[in-house]
């Protein structure tokens, strides 16, 4: 369900909350924030590279309409810690914050998580709207209510379920996220065409080099599909029991090459190795047609993704951590495989696969 409100901006329906995206929506802002989540106090948090650019008019504007306080953290998933959450709510616990604040978290995923699990936390619970400024935040990390920080056994392992007030997009502030990010973040909208929307899949292709240079027009047809797609996944399944699997495509084989990397890689990196890795799984066992690997790493290709696994990862190492994977089921690993470009193989095995380790060898070599 998408529409589109005066300012030209589209609005679609997630669910318990809207997701809206827009060409300069940071203008109008604060407006949103109020008319989503009215509170007293609004706590924004952002990180260091992001509060430099987008943080000031934002407070300048909030300051209307109630007490504004801002919180940086350095950026980087280093800092996406529960050091990081205890210093947030210490200092808004200092701050006089209480039951009457909204968090507004104001950056990448690695600020949407970490502000959204402060939310969740706060006073058991305050709302937090997200105002996401990287592809991936936009069209992943931002949709879907999941909050959380990493600990020293692995990421994403302490957080909780929290659902934003409303997702306020913005493409403009991509024309600042560094190429390699966004690069990283296109990988994901891939996937989305790849399990939900073949013609989807071919606009990227088409639109790539716009993409790439970050055309808030272009820019925003992707994000809008992206999200449409992941948001109606997540209502049919919140709590990934069945269907919200699906999105997991290429994390198998990526998350195992993105830990083995010691976080060399990015996730988009990673991510994008592993869908063409995963969908040649798909081939071998006969539930994609033969070639869907190579049109998947003929578009990655195109907008300089990584598509083979570095030499320097070897393949036992990167099996063996396919079993630290949380989406280990009673110790066997299972994948979420394609049944093609634009539809996904398994419903009936609640659409997790498991593999033989010969098989998965065999495509790692
Ligand atoms: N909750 C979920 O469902 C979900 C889903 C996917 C990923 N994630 C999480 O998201 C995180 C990764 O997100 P990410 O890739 O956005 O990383 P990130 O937040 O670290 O952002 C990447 C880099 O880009 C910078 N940046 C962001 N927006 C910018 C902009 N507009 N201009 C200039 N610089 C900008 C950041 O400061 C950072 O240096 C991971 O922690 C991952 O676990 C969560
Ligand atoms: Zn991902």
């Amino acid at each position: 369900m998408t529409g589109a409100d005066r300012e030209g901006s589209r609005s679609i329906d997630a669910g318990e909350y809207r997701v809206i995206i827009g060409a300069g929506l940071r203008y109008d802002y604060a407006r949103r924030i109020v008319a989503a989540a009215p509170a007293y106090n609004y706590v924004v948090i952002t990180d260091d590279m992001v509060g430099a650019r987008y943080a000031e008019p934002l407070g300048v504007d909030l300051a209307r309409h109630g007490r504004v306080s801002s919180y940086r953290i350095p950026a980087g998933e280093a800092h996406k810690t529960r050091d990081s959450w205890a210093r947030l709510t210490d200092s808004m616990l200092a701050g006089g914050c209480g039951r009457d604040t909204t968090v507004v978290a104001l950056g990448g995923g690695v600020v949407g998580d970490l502000a959204g699990f402060v939310a969740a936390t706060y006073m058991r619970g305050v709302p937090v709207v997200q105002c996401p400024t990287s592809l991936l935040a936009m069209i992943d990390a931002s949709v879907g209510g999941k909050t959380g920080v990493d600990t020293g056994a692995g990421k994403n392992l302490v957080g909780a379920f929290h659902p934003p007030a409303v997702v306020l997009i913005d493409v403009e502030t991509l024309a600042t996220l560094p190429p390699a990010h966004r690069r990283a973040g296109l990988a994901e909208a891939i996937k989305h065409g790849v399990i939900a929307d073949a013609d989807y899949f071919e606009r990227i292709d088409a639109d790539l080099a716009e993409l790439l240079e970050a055309r808030p027009a272009a820019a925003a047809e992707c994000v809008a599909r992206s999200v449409e797609i992941k948001s109606a996944i997540v209502r049919a399944d919140p709590r990934e029991r069945g269907l919200r699997r699906t999105l997991n495509f290429g994390h198998t084989l990526g998350h195992a090459l993105e830990h083995v990397s010691g976080y060399a890689l990015l996730h988009g990196e990673a991510i994008g190795i592993g869908m063409v890795l995963e969908a040649r799984l798909a081939e071998r066992i006969g539930v994609a047609p033969a070639g869907t690997a190579e049109r998947i790493g003929a578009v990655l290709r195109r907008a300089a993704l990584p598509v083979e696994r570095p030499r320097s990862l070897a393949p036992e190492a990167v099996l063996e951590a396919t079993r630290l994977d949380k989406k280990a089921r009673g110790g066997a690993v299972t994948y979420a495989l394609p049944s093609g470009i634009g539809g996904m193989a398994g419903e009936e095995r609640d659409w997790s696969i498991e593999v033989g380790d010969a098989l998965v060898r065999e495509v790692l070599a």
